[in-house]
């Protein structure tokens, strides 16, 4: 199945055309390689309601998968887990869970990240930080389980997980 994948790049610099975005292109390669459908990205500033509503249209738009790039430090403007938790119906905390836990491998401020992940319909929203390498480090090892899960989601895999991973 191929998944439609939405990704946000979060940076009030990017929008003001003061950065480059290079973190949404290098995730948009990534997915693009793993077999996943891009839909168009979107850029928005660090404003809780623009980056609630590129949610809330990616979620509209049938995403399967959102990935948003930034705004998940300590900086005063840093507020993509507040809208993310703002439009999920349900929260996923393994997912940050275990990409803090493997970049606390790379690096100690790995535990600045406050990304987090969720669900709101059928649709996967998971924050990741702002650099490309920061971004590619924190979605490489939760990739696979990601897969998974939106196999569930979307109700195309097993419902029971115990069985489908027997023997694994
Ligand atoms: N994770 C990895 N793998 N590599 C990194 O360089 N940087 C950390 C953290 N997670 C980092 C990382 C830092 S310094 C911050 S402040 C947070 O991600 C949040 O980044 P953001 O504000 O760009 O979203």
């Amino acid at each position: 199945m191929e998944y439609r994948v939405q990704i946000i790049t979060v940076s009030d610099r990017c929008f003001a055309g003061e950065r480059e975005d290079l973190s949404g292109p290098a995730l948009a390669a990534c997915l693009e390689q793993e077999g996943y459908r891009l839909l168009p990205p979107a850029l928005v500033p660090d404003e809780q309601p623009q980056i609630e509503a590129a949610l809330l249209a990616a979620c509209a738009a049938d995403a399967a998968l959102v990935l948003t790039t930034g705004g998940t430090g300590f900086a005063p403007r840093d507020v993509t887990p507040e809208a993310t938790l703002a439009v999920c119906e349900k929260l996923v905390p393994g997912i940050p869970e275990a990409m803090r836990a493997a970049s606390l491998q790379i690096t100690p401020r790995a535990v600045l990240s406050r990304a987090a992940a969720g669900i709101r319909g059928q649709t996967l929203i998971v924050n990741l930080p702002g650099s490309p390498k920061a971004a590619l480090e924190n979605l490489a090892p939760v990739l696979p389980a990601i897969a998974h899960g939106l196999k569930m989601l979307r109700s195309e895999g097993p419902q029971d997980c115990a069985a489908a991973t027997e023997g694994t």
